[in-house]
């Protein structure tokens, strides 16, 4: 028996950094079985982060000893333009390194940049008939009339050439799932949950009696924060993860439309870190009551996202029943509720880490394979 036809795939990776870079190397171990198992041969067409790009011409792409120098002169501190000489490669623009790469056959924007500057590259190169994977949040939440969120949204349907499941709980199943409700004719009443690690971190100290002051103190030790604990106590990441689930419900809500409670205090908005987390205990108090509040109605204190067709987007403080999964959640893992028609009384819960590199590389990888195989040509 003939073995399975060879379907060639470039790939453009835009944003080498944690997840680009752990994704490229598990895409690297799976390179022979992928050609045996599916026929598909993975071809790394192009290279992009915030200073340009390179890309390959030749047929097969790069070879591993480039690929390897590359990352090593990135893990050096290197940009990949200021790299590309010492390697023998001609430093590009991002969009030169783009154009050669789709003048190439079928291509997939690996994008795990991490801002929405990177969203005229996918865009373009889903415009022009190729895909895009997306771990990155804010290409897909750039306002609805942006000429951009069109391009990409237009092909989020099943099917579609743009994939981004780990926008939402890394490597959880969220997306997938939420699709696989909504086309199989459910009717969704509510999405909910908790969909920060560092909020999670943070809340579960909160019920075990800490000040906040000090909960954000230890989330930051512990690295369940950014750098600058306020991109994520604003609110803003779970807002954006909100802004997807929803578009995903066929809801083109905007951020400036969704109600975010953020948890930086006005007069530590512009402060250093430093300053900013000493400060912090101003609001101790007053967190500390509404943690003894919900306590006393039987209830755990979390930072929610809710969306639902009905009542919109709300990203917040809420309390949840301690009796359940989300109210008894005790650390930075995340959990998703979907009630619908079909999943009432009984909503049917997702919940496991919601960060994290090998999980959300491997979801970056997943979404790839299918991508893969309607692109591909032989
Ligand atoms: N870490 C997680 O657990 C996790 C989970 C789910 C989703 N995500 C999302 O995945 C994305 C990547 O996360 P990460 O942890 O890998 O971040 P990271 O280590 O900071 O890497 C970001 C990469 O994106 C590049 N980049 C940023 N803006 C760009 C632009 N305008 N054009 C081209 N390249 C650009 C950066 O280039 P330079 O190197 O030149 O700065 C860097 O290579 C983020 O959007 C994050 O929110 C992360």
């Amino acid at each position: 028996m003939a073995g399975p036809m060879n379907k060639r795939v470039n790939l453009i990776h835009v944003g080498i950094g944690l997840i680009g870079g752990t994704a490229i190397g598990i895409l690297r171990t799976l390179r022979d079985s992928w050609e045996s198992q599916f026929g598909i041969q993975i071809i790394h067409r192009a290279f992009i982060d915030t200073s340009g790009g390179v890309a390959c011409d030749e047929p097969n792409g790069y070879s591993a000893t480039t690929i390897d120098r590359l990352l090593a002169a990135r893990a050096g501190g290197s940009k990949v333009t200021a790299a590309a000489p010492g390697i023998g490669l001609t430093p590009r623009t991002a969009d030169e390194a783009l154009d050669i790469a789709l003048s190439m056959g079928p291509c997939i924007v690996v994008d795990c940049g991490a801002s929405s500057g990177t969203a005229g590259l996918s865009a373009r190169a889903v415009g022009a008939g190729h895909g895009a994977v997306f771990s990155n949040k804010a290409p897909l939440a750039l306002p609805w009339s942006d000429p951009h969120s069109q391009v990409l949204w237009s092909e989020t349907h099943c099917g579609g050439r743009v994939r981004y499941e780990t926008t939402c709980g890394a490597g959880l199943p969220v997306i997938s799932t939420l699709r696989d409700l909504l086309d199989s004719g459910d009717a969704v009443i509510e999405v909910s949950g908790s969909l920060s690690g560092t909020f999670g971190a943070i809340f579960a100290d909160l019920a075990g009696g800490a000040p906040f002051s000090a909960a954000v103190r230890g989330a930051k030790e512990r690295g369940y924060t950014e750098p600058d604990p306020r991109d994520d106590l604003s609110g803003l990441d779970v807002a954006r993860k909100a802004l997807i689930l929803s578009r995903t419900m066929g809801n083109p809500v905007d951020l400036d439309q969704i109600d975010v409670e953020s948890l930086v205090p006005d007069h530590l908005a512009t402060v250093g870190v430093d300053d900013f987390l000493n400060g912090l205990t101003s609001e101790d108090a007053a967190v500390a009551a509404r943690v003894a509040t919900a306590n006393q109605n039987g209830n755990a204190l979390k930072y929610l996202a809710r969306v639902s067709p009905e009542t919109g987007v709300s990203v917040g403080i809420g309390e949840a029943a301690s009796s359940t999964i989300l109210g008894s959640l005790q650390g930075p893992e995340n959990i998703i509720s979907f009630r619908t028609s079909r999943y009432d009384a009984y909503p049917l819960t997702i919940t496991g880490p919601g960060a994290g590199a090998e999980v959300t590389a491997a979801g970056v990888v997943a979404d790839i394979l299918p991508l893969m195989r309607e692109l591909g040509e032989g």
